[in-house]
């Protein structure tokens, strides 16, 4: 194990890895600052930001300890066994002060409008190394705002030209749209005429602009980022599994980003993903049970839909035998909901059949040159499901969502519990058709086909459940990689979680008091991978200043 010492910290590295002074610095959680660094990307060395004094042996010299004459990237040099990095030397300080005066010399310090203040890199370095005056008079250069793509907007004149989002589109993505025009004072970062900024990943770069000149439109304005929540997630809508920050005020979420994973999505995700939340928050969502009077659904209570539901299997079992009822778990939900549903199937019927519901899929998978992977399956958790529901079923005992179709057709089926959760409309006509007079009981996020129908050709009992940023639970990706997730935000009020409905029907059928789901209880339940092997989100890692802050 190699070592370099940082303001007299000592921070071991590994020297096969040969990382650079700047990498070593932020693994033990040394601040040095830098702009046009990312992990990432390649290193250009361009901001000057993260220079500083450093000493290291001189194999000519004994190995002796040599001040290095000219201040070095931090970014760029590689770290040498024994070397010492001086961030608070005169020489590094006055190079931080004039990096930061140039920075802002055109900079049209807008911070008290801009989206970027609270997570602005100038802002914090502005604060921590920069000068609390300016000794510039003449007028401000002023470049113009520019729609530049779907999601992005470039306000030029707070631009930095670290050049982070040029390297993006050409060596993340390989779409090349970005690319700096101009020279000196008059550079600016733009697209090339008719191309627009608009590949698949092309919000990341609003991440990984350090200040705010790469803007969200789908954020714009709407809420200063220190109100935001934030809440570990992972993907709902595609099996990526890419692991994501759920960001929220007084229940309402106002944006995703990407967390850091490198065994998922790195530091990236897809703006399907992004923007994919938007019906979470729809004003359409189903907020209360019903149940269908006269083949019209009518609004009700838990305790009478609960009743409907079970009083009517009931009757079907006995009618029509054991092997009746067909309970369809659908992919969008978490493998907690579809063990308990499951559990819930065999309890209403020993013989009921389960099976996962559809799952979409668009075209075929889709890796970029950076490694990222947008997903043709849009679904999170079709694998998740079908081996929850093994754990009841047995292996090879989960059915598909034809068998269910064909059964309903051939008079196998008289009873269907379908759960659905999808962002968009999924039930078709031909399933719609299926269901005729079989006895079904629909939970759902989002009306469709079997809550708007005609006078009797709908579900007969109506439950809202709960997306997925709405509960905890877990997602198996299309890695085969099961992670876990906290609730993000409330549930909406009057729907509840899927898991939570079949524990309350689970309860009824036994006479007991209902429990309140409990996501990890419910995997110590099911025991093997979901008990052992459940990757949970891991601790933000924060990299502390050790720097005062200055005197305004
Ligand atoms: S727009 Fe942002 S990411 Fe792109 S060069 Fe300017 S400061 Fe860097
Ligand atoms: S971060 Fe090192 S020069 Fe920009």
């Amino acid at each position: 194990m190699s070592s370099i010492k940082i303001d007299g910290i000592e921070c071991p590295y590994d020297g096969d890895a040969k990382p650079s002074l700047l990498q070593v610095a932020l693994d033990h959680g040394v601040e040095i600052p830098h702009y046009c660094y990312h992990p990432g990307m390649s290193v250009v060395a361009s901001c000057r930001i993260c220079l500083a004094e450093v000493a290291q042996p001189n194999p000519r010299n004994d190995n002796k300890l040599e001040l290095i004459p000219k201040l070095v990237p931090t970014c760029q040099t590689p770290a040498v066994d024994g070397a010492e990095v001086y961030l608070r030397s005169p020489k590094t300080i006055s190079n931080q002060k004039a990096v930061m005066e140039y920075l802002l010399i055109n900079h049209p310090l807008d911070c008290p409008v801009c989206d970027q203040a609270g997570e602005c890199s100038l802002q914090d370095y502005s604060y921590r190394y920069g000068s609390s005056h300016s000794r510039f008079e003449e007028d401000k250069i002023k470049q113009p705002k520019k729609d530049v793509g779907p999601h992005v907007l470039l306000y030029s004149d707070r631009c930095i030209m670290c050049t982070r989002c040029v390297r993006f589109t050409r060596e993340v993505t390989g779409t090349d749209e970005l690319a700096v025009f101009g020279r000196g004072s008059e550079e600016q970062i733009d697209v090339f005429p008719g191309k627009p900024l608009d590949n698949p990943l092309s919000a990341n770069v609003i991440d990984i602009c350090p200040v705010g000149a790469l803007l969200d439109k789908d954020f714009l304005m709407s809420m200063r980022v220190w109100n935001l929540t934030k809440a570990p997630g992972i993907d709902g809508i595609t099996a990526s599994g890419d692991n994501l920050s759920f960001e929220s005020n007084e229940g309402k979420l106002y944006r995703i980003k990407p967390r850091t994973n490198m065994d998922v999505n790195q530091w990236w995700t897809s703006d399907e993903i992004r923007y994919g939340w938007k019906h979470v928050h729809s004003p359409d969502r189903l907020n209360s049970p019903m149940v269908a009077r006269h083949g019209v659904p009518e609004a009700t209570d838990w305790n009478t839909a609960y009743d409907e539901v079970l009083s009517k299997l009931e009757v079907t079992r006995l009618k029509k035998g054991e092997g009746s009822l067909a309970v369809v778990v659908s992919p969008m939900l978490t493998c907690e909901d579809a063990f308990l549903l499951g559990q819930l199937a065999r309890q209403l019927d020993p013989s009921a059949t389960l099976a996962v519901g559809p799952v979409p899929v668009n075209g075929e998978d889709r890796t970029f040159p950076g490694g990222y992977t947008v997903r043709a399956e849009k679904a999170p958790n079709a694998r998740g499901v079908k081996r929850a529901l093994e754990l009841v079923a047995g292996e090879g005992g989960v059915e598909s969502y034809d068998t269910i179709g064909n059964g309903l057709r051939g008079g196998t089926f008289h009873a269907a519990i379908l759960t659905g959760n999808y962002p968009s409309a999924w039930v078709t006509d031909e399933m719609k058709a299926a269901l005729g007079g079989a006895f079904t009981v629909l939970i759902d996020t989002l009306p469709g086909a079997l809550t708007d129908a005609q006078p009797g050709e709908g579900a007969d009992v109506i439950l809202p459940g709960a997306t997925w940023v709405e509960k905890a639970g877990t997602f198996e990706n299309a890695d085969h990689r099961r992670q876990c997730f906290p609730q993000a935000i409330p549930t909406l009020e009057g729907a509840k979680p899927e898991a939570q409905i079949a524990l309350d029907l689970l309860a009824r059928l036994a006479g007991e008091r209902p429990k309140r789901f409990d996501a990890a209880a419910a995997r110590a339940e099911m025991g093997g991978v979901f008990a052992n092997d459940v990757h949970a989100p891991a601790e933000e890692s924060q990299v502390n200043s050790e720097v005062e802050y200055v005197t305004l």
